[in-house]
């Protein structure tokens, strides 16, 4: 079976698959990272794992941008008719969460390094990127910081519901809502 790019009315699309699972290990990766890095003896060799934090974080942030940006071309595929009207909505309440969420999190975390003005903020080395607050802004540091602590645990919390969910749909509605978000979907007999 060929896998489309595109998403159709009864199946996501390739590109929506691989942006999903992308941003989804990215961000283990990058939370992990966060809470380690910061439990680390302040010594001038943690700057790296923060230089690192920062550049994975911007490129989630630009994951986000795409996957969104691709979202408006490409139509979501319908629930399964199954679905009660509040199982719907509460689903896509989720969904404009974790995406509210996926800009949040790394722009709060691009707030707080602009408003303490330590280094400049340089993407993978490669890219200047502005600063949000045009120098140093000591009264947002710890605003900043606080709500880039605060979102992750949210996201951490809506997205530990959502897997929940997914993994409702698939042992007790047995319906198809996981296994065609999976990586592979091949057509299966019976
Ligand atoms: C989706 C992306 C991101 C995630 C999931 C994330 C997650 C985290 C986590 C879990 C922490 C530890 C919080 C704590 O326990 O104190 C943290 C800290 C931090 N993050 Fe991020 N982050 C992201 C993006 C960014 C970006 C884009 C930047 C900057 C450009 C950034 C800058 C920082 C800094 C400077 C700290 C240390 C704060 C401190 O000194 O306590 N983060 N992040
Ligand atoms: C941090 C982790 C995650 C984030 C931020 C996230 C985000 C999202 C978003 C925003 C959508 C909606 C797609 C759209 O309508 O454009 C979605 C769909 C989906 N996600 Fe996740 N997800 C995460 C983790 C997971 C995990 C761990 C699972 C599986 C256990 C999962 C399973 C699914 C499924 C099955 C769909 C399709 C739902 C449907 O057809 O309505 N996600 N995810």
């Amino acid at each position: 079976m060929t896998m489309p790019l595109k998403s159709d009315a009864t199946r996501w699309g390739t590109l929506a698959k691989a942006f999903h699972w992308t941003i989804v290990a990215l961000l283990l990766v990058q939370g992990t990272l966060g809470l380690v890095m910061v439990e680390l003896p302040k010594k001038p060799s943690v700057i790296a794992w923060f230089t690192l934090h920062k550049s994975l974080g911007l490129t989630i942030l630009l994951l986000a941008v795409l996957r969104l940006g691709w979202r408006l071309f490409d139509p979501r595929p319908a629930e399964p008719a199954s679905m009660s009207r509040w199982q719907v909505a509460g689903a896509r309440v989720g969904h404009a969460l974790l995406y509210a969420l996926l800009f949040a999190v790394p722009l709060s975390g691009w707030l707080f390094d602009s408003a303490t003005a330590l280094r400049p903020l340089i993407w993978w080395g490669l890219v200047p990127m502005p600063s949000l607050t045009g120098g140093a802004a000591p009264g947002l540091k710890d605003i900043a910081k606080e709500a880039h602590e605060w979102l992750f645990w949210t996201l951490v919390l809506v997205a530990a519901g959502h897997a929940a969910a997914a993994l409702v749909h698939q042992f007790v509605n047995r319906d198809e809502v996981l296994r065609r978000m999976l990586p592979q979907r091949r057509s299966r007999i019976g």
